[in-house]
């Protein structure tokens, strides 16, 4: 198949493009590089510095490219950024995603996959973990809410121009490549800054909760989502929470770092606990995580 991939040269992407590209796809990426690098994309894909707010350049590179599937991973991806300056993650986050969705239609790209999120999505409700997808959407940061209209967006204009969409809604991501000097990924910030020799802090008391997901685990979905999984939004998570200081506490293993963390008060707009009801994935494309969460810091730790 021919696919697009935006946001190739970021974390999740650019694996996501590597594995395409070894089931023998033809893949071309875009990515402005804000937070991607251009060494992460796979030599064999075809590489566009494009901004997806820009509809001439994209519409250029759908002409010459003619994807048959477009994977959307593209974003603003700092919540307290988002709070902070909100309009850019707006911008990309939205308008770009309508950008590329009206195109999508345009083009006669036969599906959409996205990269949504469930971490940011379900908000703080006094609702039982882990959550499905029936949970109502209650963002609490404005790139939640960038997320949760851009899934809107891609519904629309699927049910408008006839493609078809497939929507993940993922848990916390983590693996190589993850960048160790964003604002998220703590597994890959606090493991650099462990490895050598340096104090991570913990936001808040440490025992705010994530339901962290492999790298490969997440590639998996986005493979069987080239056949699988049509007009539909899927969890796709551990249903498991795991606390900053177990995180700390199996890093510090893994890096054989032995000094306490930093503790500094909680950041707005982060949920205290997180973990995704991935019943609805299993069901419907097949899709289970693989990596326990040990053996993904462990792989992890040793790309540092
Ligand atoms: N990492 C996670 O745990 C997680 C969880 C839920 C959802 N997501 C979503 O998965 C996607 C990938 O996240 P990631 O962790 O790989 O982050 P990342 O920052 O590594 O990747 C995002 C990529 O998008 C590119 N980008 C940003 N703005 C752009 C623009 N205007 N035009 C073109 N490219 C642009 C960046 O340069 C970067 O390469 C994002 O959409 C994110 O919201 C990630």
């Amino acid at each position: 198949m021919n696919i697009l991939v935006t946001g190739g040269a970021g974390f999740i992407g650019s694996h996501i493009t590597d594995a395409y590209i070894k089931k023998g796809h033809r893949v071309s990426v875009v990515d402005d590089l804000t937070t991607g690098f251009r060494k992460n994309v796979n030599k064999k894909a075809r590489f566009y510095q494009i901004d997806i707010r820009d509809n001439e350049a994209l519409r250029t590179v759908i002409k010459r490219e003619k994807p048959d599937i477009i994977n959307h991973h593209a974003a603003r991806a700092a919540v307290t950024e988002s709070i902070k300056n909100p309009i850019p993650t707006l911008e990309v986050n939205v308008l770009g995603t309508a950008n590329l969705a009206l195109l999508a239609g345009e083009y006669g790209i036969k599906k959409f996959i996205f990269a949504s999120t469930g971490g940011a999505m379900y908000g703080m409700g006094p609702f039982k973990k882990p959550v499905s997808e029936k949970t109502p959407e209650n963002p609490i940061s404005p790139y939640g809410l960038s997320k949760q209209l851009a899934e809107q967006t891609i519904a629309y204009y699927a049910g408008t121009a006839c493609f078809e969409y497939l929507i993940f809604r993922y848990a916390n991501v983590f693996g190589p490549r993850q960048n160790p000097k964003g604002e998220a990924g703590v597994i890959a910030i606090f493991g650099a800054l462990m490895k050598h020799g340096e104090t991570p802090t913990i936001f808040g008391d440490g025992k705010k909760t994530r339901d962290y997901v492999y790298i490969n685990d997440i590639v998996a979905a986005n493979v069987i989502g080239l056949k699988r999984g049509v007009n539909t939004t899927l969890n796709l998570g551990w249903e498991k929470e795991t606390q900053d200081n177990e995180v700390f506490r199996t890093l510090a293993m893994y890096t054989k770092f032995t000094e306490q963390p930093l503790y500094a008060p909680h950041r707005n707009g982060e949920v205290f606990r997180c973990s995704l009801n991935a019943a609805k994935a299993a069901e419907t494309i097949g899709w289970k995580p693989k990596t326990p969460f040990q053996k993904g810091v462990a792989k992890t730790v040793r790309t540092l």
